[in-house]
């Protein structure tokens, strides 16, 4: 496999590393203190293009491969995770849902305004009872002829009050399981349609995480994507590739830590030399170099694998597995070498240590993950 880096990819790696230092490290600790949207960045997000870095040109995008938006997503997880979830879960889940197996029609009505970043999407499978068993879906989507009427509740969902379009899950009809789940295009402002609670998280603090309500919601049927029951299946194969951008932001995180654990290594002193001269740190540093390094040729692979059509699945599962442990491990590596000063807000390291844990959490645990990957092995 060719791990070689083009200039475009350099380029977009360097961009990403720019707007993030720039545009997001300054006010970080206060928006993850207040856990307030970063707005006025998003904007700019969408600006330079890293709304819809793969969408095709024709409907707004960058037309750019996956590799890129790989490369683009580190570089900011390694300041801001919350950005990056934001920027993930638009790209990933609802711009490549709606790009795959959306209609004409509905690219057009909706994927362009997600790629330019006019609007946000979020992608609303999670329920209150439903999270890594995705086909216990509560949430009804009664077929009425012309249109489904929706109700039910979805819980943290990424974008929950930030978005304008929302990917909903749905059950139609129960006796067909999982081959009777429907996916409808849903927009903010249709009555019965109500942004519920915001949840008070951990880490990616600044990302807004609500449940979502859904009270006799009218759908039209042009809202369906895919045919009669394909929803379950859109919302496994879109999160295979969601799976690929968050082992990018884990891999992000774990390399941020690591490089502020490196530079104050070689600033603090202690016992009359700088910290970096003990072996013990020296070790640690060491390891970390390595074990990022694994995840990040995991995380080419599997976008390479995907920018080659050739089957992903396994890959990112395995990928995004191994890069959120190691994101979990390599922060609290980081925020152990800058000792009491890892511990306070100033030094970042806390905040990404916060951040970490979530990669192991959400768009599948890895727990699940292991699941995927023993499947793929006897397939
Ligand atoms: N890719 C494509 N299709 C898949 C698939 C995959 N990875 N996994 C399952 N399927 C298909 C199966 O082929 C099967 O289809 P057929 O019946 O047509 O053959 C169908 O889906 C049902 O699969 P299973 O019988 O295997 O279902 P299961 O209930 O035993 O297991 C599961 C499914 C893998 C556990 C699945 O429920 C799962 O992935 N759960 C985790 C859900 C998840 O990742 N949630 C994340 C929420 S979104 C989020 O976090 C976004 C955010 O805001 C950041």
């Amino acid at each position: 496999m060719n791990f070689n880096l083009s200039e475009e990819h350099l380029a977009v790696k360097e961009a990403a590393r720019d707007f993030a230092q720039n545009e997001l490290l300054p006010g970080i600790v206060e928006r993850d203190n207040e856990a307030r949207f970063p707005a006025e960045q998003v904007k700019k997000m969408g600006e330079l293009g890293f709304l819809g870095m793969m969408v095709s040109p024709d409907y707004g995008g960058g037309g750019m491969d996956t590799v890129s938006y790989v490369l683009a997503m580190e570089e900011i997880s390694k300041i801001d995770a919350s950005a990056s979830v934001i920027m993930s879960v638009n790209n990933s889940l609802v711009c490549y849902g709606l790009e795959a197996f959306g209609t004409e029609e509905q690219k057009q009505t909706y994927l362009t305004r997600l790629a330019t970043g006019e609007t946000l999407g979020a992608f609303c499978l999670s329920e209150p009872e439903a999270g890594s068993d995705a086909t216990s879906q509560a949430t009804t989507a009664e077929d009425k002829g012309d249109y489904y009427l929706v109700n039910g509740t979805k819980n943290w969902i990424t974008n929950g009050n930030s978005s304008g379009i929302c990917l909903v899950i749905a059950q139609t009809d129960r006796e067909k399981k999982h081959r009777g789940i429907n996916c409808l295009i849903v927009e903010k402002g249709t009555p019965g349609f109500v942004v519920g609670k915001k949840e008070d998280k951990m880490g990616i603090r600044a990302s807004d995480t609500h449940s979502l309500l859904f009270t006799d919601v009218k759908i039209p049927k042009e809202n369906r994507i895919g045919e009669d029951g394909f929803g379950f299946k859109f919302a496994m194969s879109t999160l295979n590739g969601g799976r690929i951008g968050i082992a990018a932001q884990a891999l992000g995180i774990a390399a941020g830590a690591y490089e502020l654990a490196l530079k104050y290594s070689q600033e603090r002193k202690s016992f009359g030399k700088q910290i970096f001269e003990h072996q013990a740190i020296q070790f640690k540093l060491a390891e970390m170099a390595t074990k990022i390094e694994a995840a990040r040729l995991l995380v080419y692979k599997a976008a390479r694998l995907k920018d080659e059509h050739k089957d992903y699945i396994q890959a990112a599962a395995m990928a995004k597995l191994f890069a959120s442990e190691i994101a979990m491990w390599a922060t609290t590596e980081a925020v152990q070498i800058h000792g009491g000063y890892g511990y306070v807000k100033e030094f970042h390291v806390e905040r990404l240590m916060r951040d970490a844990k979530i990669t192991q959490i959400y768009e599948g645990t890895s727990e699940i993950q292991k699941l995927v990957i023993a499947r793929e092995l006897i397939r």
